[in-house]
């Protein structure tokens, strides 16, 4: 699809606003209510540390979880943001990681074999997809038996809380200034509703406003 110009400068300062995030010291952004990891770059350690073979990322962004992997995975990336791709091929250089191929798509409709890769990551990206229910069928369809989603989201808060009612709100103008990004999608629920099976969910929260409710855990497809 072509770009208007305005689409294009918006989405060049993105990549870059993600660039600049993937540098910052994550062991900063402390975690509330989780039961065994005390902040955000731990939780990514123990999200993507443990992985093996093929792995998928989709919405890799500027590739923030690249440090985490361990170096021998096979990772494809999936990012629809063009000016993405320059960011996550110096962050691959710098932390070794060997990119198999980046496909510049949405996850709605990924350009993967089916059955054919042992992991799935997404992280801080089912809040911006226009489909999550495709996108789940997606990473069923891409999965081998019995493999890992692994997740980690931003969700909306408890109703009846003034941060539920400041993300209803602010969600319209969000949308916008946020390519795309729902402050308010119910995405742990959706994940359980999804046809995974052995969904380990955790929810917590970040020490940050307004995006501070989160879920994150892993959840797999049947075996064959
Ligand atoms: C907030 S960033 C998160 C980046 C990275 N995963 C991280 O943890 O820092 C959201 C990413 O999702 C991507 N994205 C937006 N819509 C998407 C879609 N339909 N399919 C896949 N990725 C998408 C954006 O281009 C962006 O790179």
């Amino acid at each position: 699809m072509q770009l208007s110009p305005l689409s294009q400068v918006g989405q060049r300062l993105f990549a870059w606003q993600m660039s600049k995030m993937t540098d910052a010291d994550e062991r900063t952004i402390e975690l509330k209510h989780h039961p065994s990891c005390a902040n955000l770059a731990q939780l990514r350690q123990t999200l993507v540390g443990q992985l093996q073979g093929r792995v998928v990322e989709i919405g890799a962004g500027a590739g923030a979880n690249f440090r985490y992997y361990p170096q021998d995975i096979e990772w494809i990336g999936v990012e629809p943001n063009p000016f993405m791709q320059q960011y996550l091929e110096q962050e691959a250089e710098e932390q070794g990681l060997q990119v198999e191929r980046i496909e510049t798509c949405g996850a709605e409709s990924i350009a993967v074999a089916d059955h054919s890769v042992d992991a799935v990551v997404s992280t801080h990206v089912l809040c911006s997809v226009s489909d999550p229910d495709r996108v789940f069928e997606e990473i069923q369809r891409i999965l081998k038996p019995q493999g890992q989603f692994v997740f980690l989201e931003h969700v909306a808060a408890d109703a009846n809380t003034w941060t539920h009612r400041l993300q209803n709100g602010l969600n319209p103008v969000w949308k916008r200034v946020f390519d795309g990004c729902h402050l308010n999608r119910t995405t742990g629920e959706a994940i359980a509703q999804a046809g995974f099976t052995d969904i380990q969910l955790q929810e917590f929260e970040l020490n940050v406003p307004i995006v501070s409710p989160h879920v994150a855990g892993v959840a797999h497809t049947p075996a064959s």
